[in-house]
């Protein structure tokens, strides 16, 4: 009896949920764009996995990488479909768009308004596309040094607008100011 009570408040309550989420507040227009990750989410869930890629080529050689045994569903880029080098290109490609979200205004994981209008802000993002690009390129043709230089021109991008804006004496509260 008490069982049965239990899952009909289960079903009630997910009910309730579906319901008020799909509330046309919160719904956008078709056609709208829509802000869904703080700037501590996209930087975890967007930028650090493609980030990786580039970073891994400076070492491994992405010609190395033998296909995954299902190569359609891995999860490691260099060893699926479009793995070694058009891995590289597909992870510079990702980080010049994703430069673009950078831009969108959103929030920081600690509620402050992301600085998306500050000039070095800006000037940073547009050394991130540029990086990716560069990726982009050494994918193309296949060029270790290439790679290697533009790895470098993406940590650094990342660096110059962590020194001002993450790595600061008061941790997650003092961010993105
Ligand atoms: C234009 C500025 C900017 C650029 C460029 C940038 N970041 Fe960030 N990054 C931030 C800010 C600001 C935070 C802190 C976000 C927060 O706490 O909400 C952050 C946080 C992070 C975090 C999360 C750290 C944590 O506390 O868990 C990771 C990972 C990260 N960045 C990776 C990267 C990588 C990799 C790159 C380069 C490919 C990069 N970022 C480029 C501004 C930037």
């Amino acid at each position: 009896m008490l069982r049965r009570r239990a899952r009909w408040l289960l079903m009630f309550g997910a009910l309730l949920l579906a319901v008020s989420s799909s509330g046309s507040a919160q719904t956008p227009a078709p056609g709208e764009t829509r802000v869904y990750a703080t700037m501590l989410q996209l930087m975890r869930g967007v930028l650090y996995p493609a980030s990786n890629v580039i970073f891994t080529a400076q070492a491994d050689d992405p010609a190395s990488f033998k296909p995954a045994l299902r190569p359609s569903t891995s999860s490691d880029p260099f060893t699926s479909a479009y793995g070694g080098w058009e891995a590289v290109e597909n992870a510079g490609l990702a980080l010049s768009e994703e430069a673009n979200l950078l831009i969108i205004p959103r929030q920081c994981g600690n509620g402050r308004p992301a600085p998306v209008k500050n000039a070095d802000w800006l000037l940073w993002v547009q050394e991130l596309r540029e990086a990716g690009m560069a990726a982009y390129t050494a994918g193309q043709v296949k060029d270790a040094d290439r790679i290697l230089e533009a790895a470098g021109a993406v940590a650094d991008a990342c660096l110059h607008c962590h020194q001002k804006y993450r790595n600061v004496p008061g941790g997650m509260a003092a961010r993105c100011q």
